[in-house]
């Protein structure tokens, strides 16, 4: 037996129904907010990734599929999918005209210790908009995720904000890190001493808890904010109370990635991120392109789903409506007539395939949780009145063979 590699999951037929939940509100809610599709392809040029999300992070450093293809050319599977869509833009002039907001699902890959809630393959549920540097931009944004969650029916994600400033106020609140990191030196783990000296920023997120102890105590970037981005931040806050999102401030939320710059975000169930995300003005700069500003999310469909049950969320699972029984091999092709019949009309029927008897096509119906099941034999051949078992109630009506499309409105 060869089993899944570690880390991945098979989606099994007996939980599909909730993966397009998912995806049918995001779709939905992307419509709604007038975002299109963008899909990227599952490898890109490993220098991309180095490039975008930053060399001195984990991702980068110690979680990439990379390999070299036939060719020599060094490749990776993406670990997110920001990188991609960015590269995708730029080099499809997709932002010639602005704003444009874009949306995908999509697997991600990242070579991490499996456990609860963290797997070797995810899927992504992601947003990214384009064009422009007002506050207004992370509302719409934040907008989008409210409005998918609640679709679904989840509305119990606490959304953590805090801002990380730009460029400019980033180079005073290093310079006072790395003086803190210095004093102990001593104590940080062997990856955070190296953080240190390549980008400070990146050592607040380390998952080890000594380390996490220490940074208690480590000066905060929202108090050597500029200005400008203190005025950002404040509008953006502004904006979300306008729109009745409700948030807290969490001032050492860093995130694990380089390319943020000011609004960075996570909507957590407890300690776990279900969606994270923030503005990366400097991005389409760094890979190319013109300076854009930008802002965008990524949400965890696994543990989207994981979260949204554990808070009592039921998934929409439309039931099969019509199984059409076969009571002899003589009607077997009349019910593959109407099972036509009934999909034209966009029911959902099916018919025995199998050359069951009749007993076992009534028990197929039921596990498989059709709502009626019709059976066609000698007399509603010769009558043509077929009779429909409502198999919740037990209740049996009879429907003329000329006219089906009365089973539409049941
Ligand atoms: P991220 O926070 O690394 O951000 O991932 C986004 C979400 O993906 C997380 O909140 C989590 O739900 C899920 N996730 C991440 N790693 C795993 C894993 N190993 N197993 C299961 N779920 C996981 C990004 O990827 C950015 N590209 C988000 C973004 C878009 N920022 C701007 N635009």
């Amino acid at each position: 037996m060869i089993n899944a590699p570690k880390g991945t999951k098979d989606m099994l037929p007996s939980e599909s129904y909730k993966w397009q939940a998912v995806e049918k509100a995001a779709k939905k809610i992307a419509a709604l907010y007038n975002a299109k599709q963008i899909r990227t392809p599952v490898f890109e040029h490993a220098e991309l990734f180095l490039r975008s999300i930053g060399d001195s992070t984990d991702i980068v450093n110690k979680e990439m599929y990379i390999f070299d293809d036939k060719g020599g050319r060094k490749m990776a599977l993406r670990p997110e999918g920001t990188a991609g869509v960015v590269r995708a833009v730029l080099e499809n002039n997709v932002i010639e005209t602005l704003p444009q907001k874009l949306f995908y699902i999509e697997g991600v890959y990242r070579y991490e210790q499996p456990q609860a809630g963290r797997y070797r393959e995810h899927h992504q549920f992601g947003a990214e908009f384009f064009g422009s540097a007002l506050p207004c931009f992370e509302v719409e944004l934040l907008g989008l995720a409210h409005d998918f969650l609640r679709e679904i029916g989840f509305n119990d994600l606490l959304l953590k904000i805090n801002s990380i400033g730009c460029n400019k106020c980033r180079a005073q609140y290093n310079a006072a890190l790395r003086e803190f990191l210095s004093g102990v030196h001593d104590s940080i783990c062997g990856d955070c001493k190296r953080r240190a000296e390549v980008n400070p920023l990146r050592t607040l997120d380390c998952k080890v808890p000594s380390c996490q102890e220490i940074y208690k105590n480590a000066p905060r970037i929202s108090d050597y904010l500029c200005d400008d981005c203190k005025a950002h931040h404040a509008a953006v806050l502004k904006g979300l109370d306008d729109i009745g999102i409700k948030y807290v401030e969490d001032k050492n939320l860093v995130r694990g990635l380089d390319y943020y710059t000011r609004t960075v975000f996570e909507l957590c169930d407890g300690d776990m991120a279900v969606l994270g995300g923030g503005r990366y003005d400097g991005l389409c700069e760094q890979l190319g392109g013109k300076p854009t500003p930008c802002v965008g999310f990524g949400c965890g469909i696994e543990r989207l789903i994981a979260a949204a049950e554990a808070h009592g969320v039921k998934f929409d699972n439309p039931q099969p409506k019509v199984f059409v029984a076969a009571q002899s091999d003589e009607a077997r092709n009349t019910c593959l007539k109407i099972v036509k019949t009934l999909r034209d009309m966009g029911v959902t029927a099916e018919c025995d395939l199998m050359g069951k008897s009749l007993k076992a096509q009534f028990k197929h119906a039921d596990r498989q949780g059709f709502v009626y099941v019709m059976t066609i034999g000698e007399s509603e051949l010769s009558s043509g009145v077929y009779s429909l078992k409502n198999m919740n109630s037990g209740e049996v009506i009879s429907v003329n063979a000329k006219d089906l499309s009365a089973i539409k409105d049941l």
